[in-house]
């Protein structure tokens, strides 16, 4: 899975990279990706083209590809050390966009975010040169098990009753699921806001970090 930039484009990520509060990264690592109840589900995550400077994290069967550690295995976790969460960082995946791939060193760091679409339940993790301010908050627990932070549950909210002002969770909603970005269709990781997905391709995963 390649990717191409315009010129235009490259300026465009190059202006993208922009002074920011000091960060703590730990990396590369890669995304080992395992079936919860699938147990032939059994690879990793790479980033792939989903559009003009923007990936999806697509998944692969089957061991970590070899020598490819500019999709695969150079992942990476930015924190400021502000939040925790059961004494786990919080902070954002990050991952390198290089400008040029094999032939310049340039790179563009590019957070992951979620979009959301107003027709399902479905989000996609998308890594966007123009997302260097900050990210999706995600953590890693003791068995580096990748979480989404989340402080309020609204599944449990009542009449006339605010909710506490935060009630930090971990949430696993993971899955691999066949999704469409624009002119690409990927089996591709995603995430589920509830469950059960309503993609009916979606199966639940586990996302494991794996230092390099
Ligand atoms: C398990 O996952 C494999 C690989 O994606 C798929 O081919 C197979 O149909 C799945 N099995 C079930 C029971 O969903
Ligand atoms: C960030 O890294 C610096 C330098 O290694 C270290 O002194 C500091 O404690 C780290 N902060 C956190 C929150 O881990
Ligand atoms: C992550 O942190 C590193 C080290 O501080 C920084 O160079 C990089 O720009 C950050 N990534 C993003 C996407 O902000």
């Amino acid at each position: 899975m390649k990717f191409s930039l315009s010129a235009s484009l490259l300026a465009l990520a190059a202006s993208a990279v922009q002074a920011q509060a000091p960060q703590n990264q730990t990396g590369p690592f890669f995304l080992h990706i395992t079936g919860k109840d699938n147990k032939t589900i059994d690879g990793y995550g790479g980033a792939c083209h989903a559009g003009a400077a923007l990936e999806g994290l697509c998944f692969d069967n089957g061991p970590a590809p070899s020598g490819d550690h500019v999709n695969y295995g150079s992942f990476f976790f930015n924190y400021t050390g502000n939040q925790n969460m059961d004494s786990a960082e919080v902070g954002f995946l990050s991952w390198n966009l290089q400008l040029a791939p094999g032939s310049d060193p340039a790179f563009v760091p590019s957070a992951m975010t979620f979009t959301y679409s107003s027709t399902s339940n479905v989000a996609q993790p998308l890594f966007g040169a123009s997302s260097n301010a900050g990210g999706q908050s995600v953590g890693f627990d003791k068995d580096g098990k990748m979480f989404v932070y989340g402080y309020q549950d609204d599944s449990t909210f009542e009449p006339n009753v605010p909710p506490k002002p935060s009630q930090p969770k971990a949430y696993y909603n993971w899955f691999v699921c066949w999704q469409s970005f624009t002119a690409y269709y990927y089996p591709s990781v995603a995430w589920a806001t509830t469950l059960p997905p309503q993609n009916p391709t979606c199966q639940a995963v586990d996302i494991t970090q794996v230092m390099v």
